[in-house]
Parts: C-alpha cells; structure tokens; sequence
C-alpha cells in the first residue's frame, strides 16, 4: 500500500468549553493541493494548528510517513512543513527582504540560505522589485505574497496556507492561487490550503474536506464535493451564511 505523507487521525481539541475539533481525520499525500472548508468555527484553522503542534490535542494521531508523531513546532519545520497562517502575517518594520530572513534562520548554511533568498525573489518578482520596503508599505496581495514567500524559504514538503485569499480582490486572489499552484508543480510541494472561494479552489485543488462543527462531514474529489450541494447546506446550517 502507498504510504501517506500526513495523516490526522480522530484528533479531538478543546479550548475551555468550546469543541474545536471532534474527531475529525484528514491527509496529504504527496505533490497533492487539498482543500479544507467549512463556515467559520468549522475548526479549519485547528486542524492546521494541529498539525503543526499550536493546538492543545487532547486525543488523535499525527502520522508522518506512516509513523505516529508528537508535533512541536520546531521539529515540524525540520520535518519540512511551513503554515503561513491566516491573515497574512508579515513583520511591519521590518523591510520584505528581512522578513524573508525571518523565515529563513533556520536554515544555518549562509550560502544555502541566501540561494534560497535569491530563489523565493526571482518566483516573486513584485517582492525582488520592493525588496528594500518596509512590508506595511505592500499592498495587501503583497503582503500575501510576502507571508507565502516567507513559508518557502525552507523549501518545504509541505505547505500549510490558511486563507490566502482573505480580503483580496478577485485579480489578485487569481494571481496569489497562479503562485500557489505554480509553487506546487514546480517543487511538488504538498498543499493543504484553508478556503472559502469556490472558484479557486476548483482551479488548483484535486480533493476537498468539508468541515462543519469539528467534524469532517464530507470529502472527496473538490468538484464532486462542491456539486454535491454539502456546501450549501453547511453554511446555510450555521448562525450565520457567508
Ligand atoms: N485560541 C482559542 N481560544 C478559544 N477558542 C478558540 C481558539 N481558537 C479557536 N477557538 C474556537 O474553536 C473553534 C474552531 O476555530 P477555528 O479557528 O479552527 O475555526 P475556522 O474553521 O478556522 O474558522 P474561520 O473560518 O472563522 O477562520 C471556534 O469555535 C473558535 O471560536
Ligand atoms: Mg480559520
């Protein structure tokens, strides 16, 4: 049988009296770009947490490689995983090459990491050309950009992105998911990307999760997942329809 690169199994988070997730399992295989859905307090952004070791796992395994871990952070990125986490988190003060520095102090080797630099900047080049500015001065595409760019600067396996395209305008969020799926043909990077825009997750990811509550209640192929209406459903079910 085909050995999975990342497996969550029946993970179960608590946060005081809030389920965040209740037995819920994904994977990643590799090269794959896979979505995760759901209206907000779905426990998206949990799962992502978790598997990066930010949220407290009561229950459930992380499997890497078919081997159960414990996720700390540290070790996770040695393992090869970046989470560009949602709201596209860049260091204001700091200029768009120091903020890719930021992402790269673990990689030790100077050269190794300034070829990495130069690498991230030619696959951005709005970044190269801004290289100098202070990253609150981007605009917010930008700035998407930036938080994704900082993610890569390890050359990850796998790339955890939480809501790329929160608050983008339609163009850019085509042009932030061409990087996106450009980053994945070309390093065959692993993708699990939070999001809620249909149209672009139909364009780059091959299967979809649909969660709802903490729990998966759907996945499969992503088209065969948005045309089965569970969508509709789940985020007309909640409090509130997005
Ligand atoms: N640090 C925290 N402290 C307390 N409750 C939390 C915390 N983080 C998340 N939660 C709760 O856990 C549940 C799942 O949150 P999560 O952030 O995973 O949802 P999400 O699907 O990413 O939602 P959104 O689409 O709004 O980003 C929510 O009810 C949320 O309020
Ligand atoms: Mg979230």
């Amino acid at each position: 049988m085909k050995e999975i690169l990342l497996e969550l199994r029946d993970i179960h988070v608590h946060y005081g009296g809030v389920k965040a997730l209740d037995g819920a399992s994904v994977s990643l295989d590799e090269g794959e770009i896979v979505a995760l859905m759901g209206p907000n307090g779905a426990g998206k952004s949990t799962i992502l947490k978790a598997i990066f070791g930010i949220s407290p796992m009561e229950s459930g395994e992380v499997r890497w490689h078919g081997i159960s871990i414990r996720p700390v952070p540290h070790e996770v990125v040695a393992r090869g995983i970046s989470f560009v986490p949602q709201g596209r988190r860049v260091f204001p003060g700091l200029s768009v090459e120091e903020n890719l520095e930021v992402g790269g102090f673990l990689v030790r080797d100077k050269k190794e990491r300034q070829r990495r630099m130069r690498e991230v900047m030619e696959f951005f080049p709005v970044l190269k050309r801004k290289r100098t500015l202070d990253a609150s001065a981007l605009s917010g595409g930008e700035q998407q950009m930036l938080a994704i760019a900082r993610g890569m600067i390890t050359d990850p396996k796998i790339l955890l992105l939480d809501e790329p395209s929160l608050g983008l305008a339609p163009k850019v969020v085509k042009e932030v998911f061409a990087k996106i799926k450009e980053i994945s043909d070309r390093h065959k990077t692993a993708i699990m990307v939070v999001e809620h825009n249909l149209m672009s997750l139909l364009s780059i990811a091959s299967r979809a999760y649909v969660l709802d509550k903490g729990k998966v209640v759907a996945e499969g192929e992503s088209r065969r997942v948005v045309e089965s209406g569970i969508l509709e459903k789940v985020f007309l079910g909640g409090e509130k329809a997005i």
